[in-house]
Parts: C-alpha cells; structure tokens; sequence
C-alpha cells in the first residue's frame, strides 16, 4: 500500500489531519489500533477555544457544532468563602468559546471521512513505524492477523500518549519535561441541567469544576487522591462531596441525577522537544499532556493540526521545506503557553496534599490578586483563550 501520509492513530487529531489533507488533495491513510465504537466512546472535556471552533469551521466541521454547541464567555472562580469572580474573556479579547464534547466532534470527523470514502483502519495491531530518518519511510502493523506495509511520504505520529510515535524518535534526540501532580480528577456525566457557567472551585476539601455538554447533560469533576477507586465513589457520595465543595448558593442550585459515565483521570503536565525527526511528525498527546484544568489538550491537538496540514500543504503545492523544518518550533510556543496555563491553574485551583502553610497562604493571595486586579484578569483571560495561530512567514 502506498500513500502520501501515514496518519498514526485516529483520535481528533489524526482525524482531523486527515480531513484538512484532503481539503488540499492530499492522500492520507489512518491507522488506528482500537475499534471505531472504543474510540467513540471515550469521554473526555469538551471546551473549545476560539480559534479551535475557527479551524473546525474553515474545514466544514461546524455545522453539527453550530446548531447543538453552547457558546460562552469565559470561566467563573469560586472559593470558599470569598467573593466569587469571572474571567470574562469576550470582554477583555472579544472571542467566545464553545462547550462541545470531544466525543461529538470524533463523530463529526468520522461522518466526514465516511463521506469522502477515507482510508481510516480500525483495530491495526503492532504498528512499528519504519525509517523515519530516511525520505522513504514506511508504516508495518497486522491487521486481520496479516502483516501489511504502508509505503509513504511522511508519517503523522498522532497515537496518543500511549502510542509508538513519540519512541520511534531516538532517545539522545528526544528532550522530555514532565511533572506529576499528586491528585486525580473524578469525574462524572449526567442528565441533568448544568450551573449556567464553566464554574471552577477551590475548596479546603479539594478542587471542583461544574461544566456542561449541553443544556440537558452536565459534566462534574472532584479532586480525588490518587489512588481512589471508583467503586467507593457511588452516585450519592459524588454529589454529596460535591455540593461540600460549592458555595451553598451554588450547591442549592446543582441539579443531581444518576450517573451515565464516571471515569478517574490523573494529572500530568509532559512535553516532548522536538516535535519531529527525519520525517516523522507528531501532533496531539504523543507529543504532549495538560492536565485538565483549563481545558487545553484537545485545543493544542487542533493547533499543532493546523500548522501541520500547512506545512505539508506548502511542501506538495510548491515543494517548499521551510514550514516542515520549523513545525516543532512553531506549535511549541503554543504548547508551552497553554502547559504553563494549565499548570498555573492547577497550581491555584487545587488542594496539594502537604502543602506548607506558606504555599496555602500564597496560594490564597494569589487568588486574591487574580480576583481583584483588572490587569490580572486581563493576563489569564489572554493565555486561556489560547494564543492566535501564528501567520506563516
Ligand atoms: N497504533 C495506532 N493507533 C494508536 C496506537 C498505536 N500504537 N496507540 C494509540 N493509538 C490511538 C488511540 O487508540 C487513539 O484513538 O491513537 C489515538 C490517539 O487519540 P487521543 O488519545 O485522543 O489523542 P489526540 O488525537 O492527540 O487528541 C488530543 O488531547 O487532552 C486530550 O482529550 C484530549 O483526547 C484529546 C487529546
Ligand atoms: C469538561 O467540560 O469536561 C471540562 C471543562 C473544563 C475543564 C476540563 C474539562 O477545565
């Protein structure tokens, strides 16, 4: 099998890396090493920046979003005991962003590549990527028990964190920054109707976050130790730790029902430099992990996307290498603002188990200062918008 780019993993970026290629007759192949029905079934956030919902609707993804997407303004803090406050960042920057599940965007980009007869494989095992150093690089994986080869340009390393993508780039090449925090996310969907705003809470008893997928489905995270186990946390001990948590204006107003998904996620901020090697590249979580406050993984997934299809657009349309030379380059600045984004808010907004009184007093006065301060609203409101896409040179 030959084609021009081998798209390794078919989350939202692979998908949507594919989708833009062919907007610009560039041939792709995903391979994906779970079932359509695994990758359609994880939850996951569903806040989208303004420039993400830009790059969706440039490509024709907008219109499902358009009619059941819900719009909004910005985020609302809460803790205990203070006076609340809100990040408004249509205000201060004019942009809006929109809540729309991750999950209704994979079957948008699915519906997409069904409509165009797209090469997308599902369930490929052992997938190796093959040298990627050379000009002649090429996919081997097993599919129906089969061993096949994938002859291609370029390989799109787009398979996650847990992928091969990021390994296949050589050690004494590779530069990885992480830090882990010690807390997970509890998390859980419902059918009920949300709090109106994307409402983030720092509480004695832990961080909470009330957010939405639509008018009818509510999403509501708690911080959890680490090793939590999700069989000790049944409906009513969710909601129960979780109104704990609210201002009781706030807790009066959360609408409880039973759960229809409830998952634990940990949280990590990773970052491999550089983004490529040979002509291998990657985009999305192989390269990259935010933890989740904030909202940003699936965001920068779309960015390194876009400055991706551009590249290898430039080099097919007019054999230019200078884009592909600089990829790594370009989307680490914009991963680097939106890690030390999410970090900043993770740092402000959650309990550290053993934390020094020091920190907890700095933590509270930092708050303070974001909370009553115009230029410090100003300041996260512009890096948690996400910074603009950078004009190409
Ligand atoms: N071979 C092929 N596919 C693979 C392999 C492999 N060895 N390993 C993983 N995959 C697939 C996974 O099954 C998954 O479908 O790659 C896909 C990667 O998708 P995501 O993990 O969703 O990552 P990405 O597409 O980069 O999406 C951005 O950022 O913060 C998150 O929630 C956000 O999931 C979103 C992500
Ligand atoms: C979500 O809606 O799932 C969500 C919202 C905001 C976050 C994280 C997740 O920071």
């Amino acid at each position: 099998m030959r084609t021009n780019v081998a798209v390794i993993g078919g989350g939202p970026a692979g998908m949507l890396l594919s989708e833009i290629l062919h907007r610009h007759g560039i041939k792709s192949m995903v391979i994906e090493r779970q079932s359509r029905d695994h990758v359609l079934g994880r939850i996951r956030a569903g806040v989208l920046e303004p420039t993400t919902v830009d790059v969706l609707r440039t490509n024709g993804l907008a219109e499902r979003m358009g009619r059941e997407g819900l719009p909004h303004d910005g985020m609302k803090i809460v803790w205990a005991g203070r006076e609340s406050f809100f990040i408004d960042v249509k205000q201060h920057l004019g942009k809006r962003f929109m809540t729309y599940g991750q999950t209704n965007i994979q079957e948008d980009l699915f519906a997409a590549a069904d409509r165009r007869g797209a090469a997308v494989l599902s369930e490929a095992q052992d997938v190796q990527l093959m040298n990627v150093s050379s000009e002649h690089p090429f996919v081997k994986f097993r599919l129906n028990g089969e061993m096949q080869q994938l002859d291609c340009d370029f390989i799109a390393g787009c398979d996650g964190f847990h992928g091969v993508s990021r390994a296949s780039i050589p050690r004494d090449v590779r530069r990885e920054f992480e830090k882990v925090y010690p807390f997970g996310w509890l998390g859980v969907l419902s059918k009920t109707p949300p709090l109106p705003d994307i409402t983030y809470c720092n509480h004695p008893r832990g961080f909470a976050l009330a957010s939405m997928r639509n008018p009818q489905l509510s999403r509501y995270y708690i911080q959890v130790p680490v090793d939590t186990r999700i069989e000790d946390w049944p409906d009513e001990r969710f909601w129960t730790e979780l109104k704990l948590r609210y201002p009781q204006e706030l807790a009066d107003a959360i609408v409880t029902g039973p759960s229809v998904e409830k998952s634990i996620a940990p949280l990590r901020s990773f970052v491999t430099e550089p983004m490529q090697y040979g002509r291998l590249f990657l985009a999305g979580d192989s390269a990259h992990i935010v933890p989740p406050t904030g909202a940003k993984g699936l965001n920068l997934a779309v960015s390194d996307v876009f400055y991706l299809a551009r590249a290898l657009e430039a080099f097919y349309a007019r054999g230019t290498t200078e884009l592909l030379d600089s990829y790594s380059q370009t989307a680490l600045r914009r991963v680097w603002s939106s890690v030390r984004i999410s970090w900043y808010l993770t740092t402000l907004l959650h309990r550290f188990p053993g934390a020094s009184e020091f920190e907890q007093r700095a933590q509270e006065y930092e708050l303070e200062y974001v909370r009553s301060s115009h230029h410090a609203q100003v300041a996260l409101a512009e890096t948690y918008a996400g910074l603009p896409l950078e004009e190409a040179e």
